[in-house]
């Protein structure tokens, strides 16, 4: 049985990677649900289809698009500022766009300011515009963010964050996904007394998407679309997680993430090595 959702007429959604796999399939579902969404793409072809489905399915006309290039910082600075000027507060933020761990034997590839492509897109990009948008989010009676993570974790060998050495897509992207859940945990306890609550997820597991579909690391799909949606809405919009933050999901289950994210001296090394590439403090 479908879970019910608190009301979501008149709040306020940013989704980042809405144009396809999880991300579109969150879109439709928060439109159905009578919210205002932003959708962020790279892509202003694929948004453009993908906003007209949704308003042609729902009959929701709040549906906006921010454009942004994550693999690059400036760009993701530039459209939090776009997104300022626009809005006057953000209720719910689910970060969620990234890249997969792609194909076996693939190349170490680097984001537009040099950093390791999985380590930018999938954590740093959403650390600044998280950061750069906390005004808005903070002007919400009641926010919400969830990070969209994953099972997919691995320890940050901070000798070597930016994997120059024996480069594998599977680590890249494991340990971006923790850099992730340390990032969320992190912002939770920093905005403990805020009443905005921050949690994350592996929403479910090998879901038949883009990132999952191009990877020869499996040879099979497990869950459904639908399956990982629900359970970022229970994350997102469920009374039944109301009042909870600074939490690790997995589906709609509380778990454990891995042990080095509640290491406080790891995390306060990645937080001071983010601040840094996001400009928040000199190098
Ligand atoms: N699929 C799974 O089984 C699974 C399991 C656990 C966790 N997750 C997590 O779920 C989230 C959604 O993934 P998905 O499975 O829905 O994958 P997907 O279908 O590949 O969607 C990824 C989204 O991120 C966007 N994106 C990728 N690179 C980008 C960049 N450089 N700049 C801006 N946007 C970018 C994509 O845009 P384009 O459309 O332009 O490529 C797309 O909108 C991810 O955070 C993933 O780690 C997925």
């Amino acid at each position: 049985m479908k879970e019910m959702l608190q009301s979501l007429e008149d709040r306020v959604v940013l989704l980042t990677g809405a144009t396809g796999g999880l991300g579109e399939k969150l879109a439709m579902d928060l439109a159905a649900a009578g919210a205002g969404v932003l959708l962020h793409g790279r892509s202003p072809t694929k948004a453009k289809a993908v906003i007209e489905k949704i308003a042609e399915t729902t009959g929701n006309p709040q549906l906006g698009y921010y454009n942004a290039e994550f693999s690059s910082l400036e760009d993701v600075r530039r459209m939090a500022e776009d997104i300022r000027a626009d809005q006057a507060r953000i209720d719910l933020l689910v970060n969620n766009a990234g890249i997969g761990p792609g194909r076996r034997g693939e190349e170490r590839k680097l984001s537009k300011d040099g950093y390791e492509l999985r380590f930018a897109v999938n954590y740093l990009a959403h650390f600044l515009l998280t950061h750069e948008l906390l005004p808005l989010i903070r002007a919400s009676d009641s926010a919400r963010i969830v990070n969209v993570a994953s099972g997919a974790q691995q320890a940050i060998d901070f000798d070597d964050v930016m994997l120059e050495r024996n480069y594998d897509g599977r680590r890249a992207y494991s340990q971006s996904k923790l850099a992730q859940v340390m990032f969320n945990f992190d912002l939770a306890e920093e905005l403990a007394e805020t009443g905005i609550s921050v949690n994350c997820l592996h929403p479910a597991t090998l879901m038949p998407t883009t990132m999952v579909l191009e990877t020869d690391f499996f040879n099979a799909t497990v869950d459904s679309v639908e399956k990982g949606a629900e359970a970022v809405l229970h994350l997102a919009a469920s009374s039944e997680t109301s009042g909870i933050s600074g939490r690790y999901f997995e589906g709609k289950t509380p778990a454990k993430a891995d042990v080095q994210a509640y290491d406080q001296e790891a995390r306060e090394r990645l937080r001071m090595m983010s601040r840094s590439f996001a400009g928040y403090i000199d190098r």
